[in-house]
């Protein structure tokens, strides 16, 4: 059973003083305190989430007007709209009269959105198309009444969003990634597959794991035989070595081997944090698949496989994995205080069919069990850090050094946070 524990004293000023004193330790693990707060919760939502830019999906799940779906987090939900006149937009799903949801399904096509309370009626655009009897409340402005609005932006078919109006342009951070990613042309790719994982742990624990590969020689067989970052890099430097060498020349894709670091504690624009990598596969490995053979038909500008993955973060809370033939997504959504969504969303050419070239359980696989996998750890994970008795450790250096960077941008943000 989940228990969410509570602190009788808890506040900001007892929040701002935990972070400045984990500051004097960096390099180490946060304690059990940033995980069970709520105090720490509604500052992470208010001061990171709705202050960044949020994956909420790809223009393919609304290719026409009227089309849309929604994306849910903590206890709010957006609905990613195709307006009748094409543009995209994130709209708030709280009426503007009482505030009940206006829309359950999880996707469709409308013309409109009507409340079931009492029945206002909202366009695509998210405007106020009507409302019964309400030019008898004198003050009453239809044309103010709109549901609310997040900023959208979207770079190759991805659709992010951001609640912050005064947030900063995603594009100066997405471009120095740009290179190595714009070759997949996710613009022109299709979902073959999303699958939602939903987590019983803190967002901050399903992150963190994701950040670090010091656990993958111990938990993930089977990606741990095919990925080589498992290993602590001078074992590797060979392998990485030679996949420098080839990478341009049998992917054909210019700037494949171009990195870029720029994530959480070095981000240009609060909100913006993109890395970029790419790294080997094992001797064999073309994809992620169980055999090492390719799984679907190469993406966008890729004329062969070298052997490599490209490791990108986009955004504070969302990532990729691009191989050649294939791109898999990861999303971090809170959900509460103790669970998280980790959605898992792969990625093939438009034109692939599935059954003819590709097999779903075959592309899906490695990224399936590796995600059940990290599932089970995190709950251990979340379990033992809600010890009154857990007392943080060091972190490696070589493989949680990500984390050590996350800790300190996310202690830096709760340290100088201005709530009351
Ligand atoms: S709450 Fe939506 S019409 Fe009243
Ligand atoms: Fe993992």
């Amino acid at each position: 059973m989940l228990r969410i524990a509570s602190y009788p004293e808890d506040s900001a000023a007892r929040m701002r003083a935990e972070a400045k004193a984990r500051l004097e330790h960096p390099g180490y693990a946060l304690t059990g305190y940033f995980y069970r707060s709520a105090v720490v919760y509604q500052t992470d939502l208010e001061q990171i989430l709705y202050r960044s830019w949020l994956y909420a999906g790809h223009t393919s799940q609304i290719p026409e007007p009227g089309d849309f779906f929604q994306y849910e987090v903590d206890e709010d939900a957006f609905i990613v709209t195709r307006g009748e006149d094409g543009v995209v937009r994130a709209l708030v799903n709280s009426c503007r009269h009482r505030g009940a949801r206006v829309c359950e399904e999880a996707s469709g096509t409308r013309k409109t959105f009507v409340c079931p309370y009492h029945g206002w009626v909202y366009g695509t655009d998210g405007s106020l198309r009507g409302a019964r009897h309400m030019d008898r409340q004198g003050a009453f402005c239809p044309g103010d009444s709109g549901l609310k609005q997040l900023r959208v932006f979207i770079r190759h078919g991805l659709i992010f969003i951001n609640a912050d109006p005064d947030a900063g342009d995603f594009s100066l951070a997405l471009d120095r990634i740009d290179p190595a990613l714009a070759p997949y042309e996710l613009e022109n790719a299709k979902i073959a597959h999303r699958q939602v994982y939903r987590v019983d742990a803190n967002w901050k624990l399903a992150l963190e794991n994701y950040l670090e590969c010091y656990h993958c020689a111990t938990s993930h067989r089977s990606y741990a035989r095919s990925h080589s970052i498992k290993e602590i890099a001078p074992n590797v430097e060979v392998l990485r070595a030679a996949l420098w060498e080839r990478s341009q020349r049998m992917t054909g894709v210019e700037g494949v081997t171009r990195t870029f670091d720029g994530c959480y504690d070095a981000e240009a624009v609060f909100g913006t944090s993109v890395w970029n990598n790419r790294y080997a596969l094992f001797d064999g490995f073309q994809s992620a698949s169980q055999d090492g053979k390719p799984v679907a038909p190469l993406m966008g500008q890729f004329r062969g496989f070298d052997g490599g993955a490209g490791d990108f973060q986009i955004g504070p809370l969302s990532f990729m994995l691009n191989y050649p033939d294939h791109c898999v997504l990861y999303r971090f959504t809170p959900r509460g205080l103790t669970a998280t969504d980790i959605e898992v969303v792969w990625f093939v050419r438009s034109d692939a069919v599935e059954g003819r070239d590709y097999d779903l359980q075959t592309l899906t696989w490695l990224w399936d069990v590796t995600t059940q996998e990290d599932e089970y750890i995190i709950t251990r994970n979340s379990a033992g850090v809600n010890s009154r008795f857990y007392e943080p450790g060091p972190l490696q250096p070589d493989f949680e050094y990500i984390e050590i960077r996350f800790i300190k941008w996310y202690l830096e943000i709760l340290a100088g946070s201005t709530a009351p």
